[in-house]
């Protein structure tokens, strides 16, 4: 959601801001700008819609600014439009501004504003901020005064960045809750919102605490603390390198990310797995904590919620404690009883999702014990929890989330294993569960590559559908879920998960001839009656795909694909190879465009 770009160096700073929100675009976007800065003024250019109608608006033989901002926004406040696209400025044209996040306090700082007789030129929250700089700028003459001052009469969340005609070579920079990474290179000093688009000129990088405020110059950059104090700066060396931002071969992000996963399923257990035990270090400083712990709520967001209901049902399995998974965005409205027995486990790919992170933030002050299971390193959901787990997934650049989802069924397995132990349960079956992770990653490397074209015949078959139907018991209802997800997400086919049980309570009437339900059936408790939920659909006409184990007895039906053996309690994390497969397919065959489908961001920063 909304991609920020900053350089100043000794180079030309279009280019730089331009490949930077190109990096960025994977985030969701739907108008664009930049603004590049001399000594002259400031010239600033936005278009709405894609980067290719900004670009077509650049006249680059004119623009040989060596400072500049640049933006990529995400509509909240006010319609993708010009006058709402960043960068904002000042009526004076000295000051310009670009803004991730939301501005709590802008109505009461607008209206103070306005009787200082600034006028407001479109819809956003982030105006405010550029006329306040302005505001204060003109009392003190200095603009690293007057950012420090504005950003201090801010509520909410920012990432801020803001260059000036007074201070042509400098970007002053602001985060609260809203990530923003700074990088210095032998060009110069960048900025960005998040990693991908630095990773060409530096892998020095640091992630700006919340608080903190910093200036960038050329060949330096300064961190203050939030009382104005310089503060030094740890760099790290970024942990992922070009390779990783790029498609390497196949067409799109998506594709590569769902090759990708035997690979980070490894990753995931690399130095987890010991003999017959699971290991998990990350749970030792609150091992004692968790002896007291009477009820465990599992949150999260969109995938990484899904992921939550697993692991949430692998506990439920072994541990005889209240446990329930939660989408954060209704854990922080509800009475949820939480205390310090409450064990609050947040599961996010980014780290950054806006009502995750205000879930943890309410929990932690109920007195809540939190664990964080996140991909990316530093995120502000690791600084939050008192202990954080990492799904090691890499970058995951595709909106729609396939190996971070993989990584974190990988990772929740252990954790809830892991917790059943320390709670003082034994899994049944631990041994066989733990030689199945062992393989788990040349399984999926095979599986994937047999099934190619049976999925792709199967979506063929599904492309021109209105809606399809995915049904489950028990942890299938989670592929289920989640097979569901992908389908709509990448593909705009109307697809919904329900209950295999639930079927004859509603759904059922929706079955005709020839429309398309998803089966699973791969829970062998259960399975049997799944299979005879799904023939009540065959005999209404309906035409099912039935993804199921390869002891499953299920004659007569026309479009099978058996899972390569593997416990039940790890089998949703092959269905996923299956169902991502098919939405992927399936969005190809309907010419979406499918690491950016339409309205969606990939980490939504805001509530
Ligand atoms: C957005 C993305 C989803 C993701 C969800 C939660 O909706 O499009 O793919 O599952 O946010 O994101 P998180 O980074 O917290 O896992």
């Amino acid at each position: 959601m909304c991609g920020i770009t900053g350089f100043t160096g000794y180079t030309l700073a279009l280019p730089i801001l331009m490949q930077g929100l190109e990096k960025l675009e994977y985030r969701g976007y739907d108008s664009a700008g930049v603004t590049l800065a001399d000594d002259i003024g400031l010239v600033t250019l936005k278009a709405k819609g894609r980067l290719s109608e900004l670009r077509s608006i650049l006249d680059e033989s004119e623009l040989l600014q060596m400072t500049g901002i640049g933006h990529t926004r995400w509509a909240t406040h006010g319609v993708p439009n010009n006058l709402n696209a960043h960068p904002h400025t000042n009526k004076r044209n000295t000051i310009s501004l670009v803004h991730n996040g939301i501005i709590e306090n802008y109505m009461s700082l607008k209206q103070m504003l306005e009787n200082f007789d600034y006028d407001f030129k479109s819809e956003t929250d982030s105006e405010v901020i550029v006329h306040l700089i302005d505001f204060y700028y003109r009392q003190c003459l200095d603009m690293e005064t007057a950012f420090k001052k504005a950003v201090g009469d801010l509520e909410g969340s920012y990432g801020i960045c803001v260059v000036s005609r007074h201070s042509p070579n400098k970007i002053f920079v602001a985060r609260k809750e809203s990530p923003m990474i700074l990088g210095i290179g032998k060009e110069g000093s960048f900025c960005a919102s998040d990693v991908p688009a630095l990773l060409e000129y530096t892998r020095q990088l640091i992630s700006l605490n919340d608080g903190d405020t910093a200036i960038l110059e050329p060949d330096k950059i300064t961190v203050f603390d939030a009382e104005g104090k310089e503060k030094p700066i740890e760099w790290m060396d970024s942990p992922y390198d070009m390779q990783s931002a790029q498609k390497g071969g196949y067409d799109t992000f998506m594709e590569k990310e769902i090759h990708e996963q035997p690979q980070t399923i490894k990753e995931t257990l690399r130095g987890r797995l010991s003999g017959r035990k699971i290991v998990l270090p990350e749970l030792d400083d609150i091992r004692d904590n968790l002896k007291n712990i009477n009820s465990v709520i599992w949150i999260a967001c969109g995938t990484a919620y899904h992921a939550c209901v697993y692991g949430q049902m692998i506990l439920n399995k072994h541990v005889p404690i209240n446990s329930i998974a939660v989408p954060a965005s209704e854990f922080r409205y509800g009475n949820y009883h939480v205390d310090r027995n409450t064990l609050c486990i947040f599961v996010s790919q980014s780290g950054e999702t806006a009502d995750t992170l205000a879930a943890i933030k309410m929990a932690k002050e109920r007195g809540a014990l939190t664990i964080a299971v996140a991909n990316v390193l530093g995120s502000s959901l690791t600084r939050l929890a008192d202990t954080t787990i990492y799904t090691c997934a890499g970058l995951e650049i595709a909106v729609a989330s396939t190996k971070a989802y993989t990584a974190q069924l990988v990772l929740l397995y252990m954790l809830a294993s892991k917790l059943s132990e320390i709670m003082g349960y034994s899994i049944s079956e631990h041994q066989e569960i733990i030689t199945n992770l062992r393989q788990l990653s040349n399984m999926t490397q095979q599986f994937l590559e047999c099934c190619k074209p049976v999925v792709k015949e199967y979506a063929q078959m599904m492309k021109d559908e209105r809606d399809v139907y995915f049904i489950g018991r028990q942890l299938d209802y989670v592929s289920a879920m989640e097979g569901a997800l992908k389908l709509k997400e990448i593909s705009y086919i109307h697809a919904d998960a329900y209950y295999a049980g639930e079927l004859k309570h509603g759904p059922i009437a929706l079955i005709q001839y020839q429309k398309i339900v998803v089966a699973f059936a791969t829970q062998p408790e259960v399975s049997a009656k799944t299979i005879s939920n799904i023939k009540e659909t065959v005999a209404r006409g309906a035409r099912v795909i039935l993804i199921t184990d390869k002891d499953t007895k299920a004659d007569g039906f026309s479009y099978i694909i058996r899972l390569p053996q593997i416990h039940p309690e790890l089998s949703c994390i092959t269905s996923a190879i299956v169902f991502q497969l098919l939405a992927y397919y399936a969005a190809v065959e309907r010419g979406c465009d499918v690491d950016k489908p339409r309205n969606l961001a990939k980490s939504v920063t805001v509530e």
